[in-house]
């Protein structure tokens, strides 16, 4: 049997052995067939789909392509949580501190952020001092001690989407349930955790656009991560417009702090506390996911979930005060209010828009190598279904580079869509994946 056979098999709908697929996850990550057979197998996948075994005998060999976290000998369960990446999506630096405090233990591997989405990576270090790349001892160490740690994903884990993602982003073969939930749920599997919440985001700022693909999604990756003998949830919630209202590393690292004081509230600490209730319920720390609310939102009143967040921070070498004095984080230049074209009420926005609007400001990158400015970004005033003047700030900008803040401020407005006449229906938490 050859690479080719099993692409001729693929194309014609046929369906892969556990053995075929191990083999060309392993052939590929040795170099011993080329890009462009693999590219044409994935076509023939992104046509023909595979089933949930196929599925999950792709995430296994993902898994298996590089290291695996062993957690196992800190007592104890390990939760981690996952987003499937939006705009203004600060979940994680809510969740974890909150969930810790609630007595269990997280360890968490991020990403950076990419095109009109954020990474936690990029937000953290925004703390003056904080370190993403601690060895995975010291990690541990700080998991068993703190409760929660917060790092960047090891280069180590799952190389073979890596190599795959690369691959199907320039083949136009990312948008298939089979291939994404491979992805991520091969480097969940990974890092090492017991328990999973995964967040699937669906909306025009989310990688899924509509409930009946993100529902996909959310069952495949729950199967997956029940089939590898993690508890695992997904939640399908609202990326309809960005979820909290910073954009832009060091402001969402202030909003994620301005929550656990208590100090703000809104749709990013609603869906924070649903993400934190699930974790509670499934690990038992709650006996029902009400409860798990309400202990949520203790940990917040007691200023216990802002305590670990500082602890964390200042184990992983920042500076913890930036709890206290939000000043001490890097701030831009220049702050321009956005003012609002015209009356009415904020009907819908075009989340990405408003994504890459905040790039344009330096706040994201394009491609992978590009610098990013953590201090800059976008805060919203207002979100839809919001009566607005004309005139009114809808945003200010927190710019440094003044040279792209028209195109942004032109970006940015064009993506509101302002009407006079009823709210429009919104949906924050669409359904719970068990
Ligand atoms: N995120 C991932 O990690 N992989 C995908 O395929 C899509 C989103
Ligand atoms: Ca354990």
């Amino acid at each position: 049997m050859t690479f080719l056979d099993l692409i001729h098999k693929k194309k014609h709908a046929e369906v892969l052995s556990r053995e075929e697929i191990f083999w060309f996850v392993d052939a590929y990550v040795k170099g011993s067939i080329p890009d462009y057979q693999v590219a044409a197998m994935l076509m023939a996948i992104w046509f023909q789909k595979l089933n949930e075994r196929e599925t999950l005998d792709l995430t296994y060999a993902m898994r298996d392509s590089g290291a695996i976290v062993d957690l196992s000998d800190i007592p104890g369960t390990i939760v981690d949580k996952h987003s499937t990446g939006g705009v203004a999506d600060t979940t994680t630096l809510i969740v974890t501190p909150i969930v810790a405090a609630c007595g269990l233990k997280v360890a968490k591997m991020s990403g950076r952020g990419l095109g009109h989405t954020g990474g936690t990576v990029d937000k953290l270090e925004s703390i003056p001092g904080f370190s993403t790349t601690i060895e995975i001892a010291r990690f541990k160490q700080i998991v068993e001690t703190v409760g929660l740690a917060v790092v960047g994903q090891s280069q180590e884990l799952a190389p073979a989407d890596k190599l795959l993602y690369a691959l199907r982003d320039t083949t136009a073969t990312i948008d298939n349930i089979s291939l994404i939930s491979a992805s991520i749920m091969s480097k969940k599997l990974a890092s090492g955790a017991d328990t999973i919440v995964l967040d699937v985001k669906v909306g025009n700022g989310g990688f899924m656009e509509d409930e009946v693909h993100a529902n996909q999604l959310a069952t495949m990756m729950v199967a997956i991560g029940k089939k590898a003998g993690k508890k695992t949830v997904a939640l399908i919630t609202d990326m309809n417009q960005p979820l909290g209202n910073a954009i832009g590393n060091s402001l969402e690292v202030k909003e994620a702090i301005e929550i656990l004081k208590g100090a703000h509230r809104g749709d990013l600490q609603k869906v924070s506390i649903e993400l934190a209730a699930q974790l509670l319920f499934l690990e038992g720390k709650a006996a029902t996911l009400e409860e798990g609310r309400q202990k949520a939102h203790k940990s917040i009143e007691s200023g216990q979930a802002l305590g670990r967040l500082g602890a964390m921070i200042e184990a992983q070498g920042g500076d913890p005060r930036v709890c206290q004095d939000t000043n001490l984080f890097p701030a831009a230049k220049q702050i321009i209010e956005v003012k609002s074209p015209k009356s009415g009420i904020i009907q819908s926005v075009e989340t990405a828009e408003i994504g890459r609007a905040a790039m344009l400001l330096g706040a994201g990158r394009l491609v992978k190598t590009d610098t990013i400015d953590l201090a800059v970004g976008i805060w919203l005033h207002k979100r839809v279904g919001d009566q607005v003047e004309k005139g009114e700030a809808i945003a200010d900008f927190h710019a440094n580079d003044m040279s792209r803040v028209a195109e942004a401020q032109e970006l940015f407005v064009n993506a509101y869509r302002i009407e006079s006449g009823d709210q429009p229906p919104k949906t924050l938490i669409y359904s719970t994946i068990t």
